[in-house]
């Protein structure tokens, strides 16, 4: 269990358990600027290391497994975490290992991010892992954000690319989530075709669309990693709200895109850049 609460203060403690990009536009670095961003105190546990820039990842590197574990124990058994993000985790050994920790600890808002490839095409997660994910993390996920070809490898099939077909996905991942607690699939359609793209969130009742015109850009390294550490700090911001978890969404996509839409002021790297982090903070 978690300490009992002795401080408590209305900034929510968030984490994230993912890997580090050292080009700081994706993984934990990401998220730790997303939280700070959007008023939330962020806090690191770092499932993999990854050399790696906008262009693309050069290696991964796996830490031992009962050092994951003692990272998540030893922050639970002294900080009160109002949500946890959960990123890239390379390996099936460390998804057991996050989910067990998770289900012992209780952990709140779960926010699963179900990275699999980056967006320069380099694989991310062992093929052994992803059955790992479905059965021991899938229970452990309050939310899970996958990508149309993530939801297609989740699924056994062809990733959907038409929104009629992302409705029968997002139906068929609700499904791999506990049916009797409230549980939710933001599936991204960052990758449809076309110039305007759709997310949905489904709840297994209520399916939600949420349109958006695609901005023209490249840099695009990061988005799913923001996207969802955003939804992870604005979930326990609203909580007691109308709606909270549809407005957790829809406030961190409005962000997002306004992240994306200024990541133009930033020059780093020659390949997929980052977005803008801060684009509501500093001038422009
Ligand atoms: N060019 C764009 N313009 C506007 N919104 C976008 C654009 N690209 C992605 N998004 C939005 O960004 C979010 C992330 O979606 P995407 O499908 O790109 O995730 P992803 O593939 O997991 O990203 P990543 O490669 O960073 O892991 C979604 O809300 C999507 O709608
Ligand atoms: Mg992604």
């Amino acid at each position: 269990m978690q300490p009992s609460s002795v401080r408590t203060s209305s900034i929510p403690n968030v984490l994230s358990i993912a890997g580090v990009d050292p080009s700081g536009g994706a993984g934990v670095l990401a998220d730790l600027k997303t939280f700070s961003a959007l008023g939330a105190y962020g806090c690191g546990v770092i499932a993999a290391l990854t050399a790696q820039n906008t262009q693309g990842v050069a290696g991964v590197h796996v830490p031992p497994t009962d050092f994951v574990r003692l990272q998540i124990d030893t922050l639970f058994a002294d900080v009160h975490l109002h949500a946890t993000k959960i990123g890239m985790l390379g390996s099936a050994e460390v998804t057991a290992t996050v989910a067990e920790r998770l289900a012992h600890w209780k952990a709140e808002n779960v926010v699963l991010d179900p990275v699999m490839v980056a967006k320069s095409g380099d694989t991310l997660l062992a093929k052994s892992a992803i059955a790992m994910m479905r059965e021991a993390l899938f229970p452990q996920a309050f939310m899970i954000t996958p990508n149309l070809p993530e939801a297609g490898v989740l699924l056994g099939q062809r990733g959907p690319d038409t929104v009629k077909e992302m409705y029968r996905a997002a139906e068929r991942l609700r499904e791999l989530l506990p049916v009797s607690s409230e549980r939710w699939v933001l599936l991204k359609g960052g990758h449809l075709p076309g110039n305007d793209l759709i997310d949905l969130l489904f709840d297994g009742d209520r399916m939600i669309e949420l349109p958006a015109p695609r901005i023209e850009t490249k840099n695009t390294h990061g988005t799913g990693c923001t996207l969802s550490s955003a939804v992870a700090a604005l979930l326990p911001q609203h909580a007691g709200g109308f709606r909270p978890v549809e407005a957790a969404v829809r406030q961190a996509r409005l962000w997002l895109l306004g992240a994306i839409a200024r990541s133009g002021e930033l020059a780093v790297g020659h390949g997929h850049g980052p977005v803008h982090h801060f684009h509501a903070l500093w001038p422009q």
